[in-house]
């Protein structure tokens, strides 16, 4: 009886093997992670849109309402450096803009992830990609 063996290809090195070990472990990592900047973030929207943001249009688009009730400055406040308040339960919402919460924008599925939520609730479908560059970019531009 034969046991199946991989003597087809060459054995590999013992350095080869850590570095494919390596390079699964990156991946594995970095695809539970998404661990990001926000400037990332900010380029692969802008990427996806095929047009450069526009800080005051992000400005606009989250301050004022979209023919639903909220609008996103009604939770997250019309400052992005400052606290919000959320409008059904009331808790508080840390600032948005990275540069006033380092932890803003830093993974990449928590930011989708709320987009998604967020928009729906304010514009009644998911932005587009056009619409989150805005948006960063403006809270980009925001300092303490
Ligand atoms: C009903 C309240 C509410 C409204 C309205 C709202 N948000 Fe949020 N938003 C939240 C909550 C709650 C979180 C998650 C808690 C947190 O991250 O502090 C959040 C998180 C986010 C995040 C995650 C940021 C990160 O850390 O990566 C983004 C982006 C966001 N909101 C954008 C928006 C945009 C854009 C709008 C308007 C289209 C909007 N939100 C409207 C409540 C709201």
């Amino acid at each position: 009886m034969q046991t199946p063996t991989f003597t087809s290809t060459a054995p590999r090195s013992f350095a080869s093997r850590l570095t494919l070990a390596a390079a699964v472990l990156v991946s594995l990592c970095t695809a539970s992670v998404q661990a990001a900047t926000p400037s990332e973030l900010l380029q692969g929207y802008t990427a996806q849109a095929g047009v450069a943001a526009v800080a005051a249009r992000g400005q606009q688009f989250f301050t004022t309402t979209h023919g639903k009730e909220w609008s996103c400055s009604t939770c997250h406040g019309a400052v992005p450096t400052a606290a919000g308040k959320h409008a059904a339960t009331g808790k508080s919402i840390t600032a948005l803009a990275p540069a006033a919460n380092a932890e803003r924008f830093t993974d990449a599925a928590k930011t989708e992830k709320w987009f998604r939520r967020n928009c729906n609730d304010v514009v009644g479908r998911e932005c587009t990609a056009a619409e989150k560059a805005d948006v960063l970019s403006w809270l980009l531009t925001q300092k303490p």
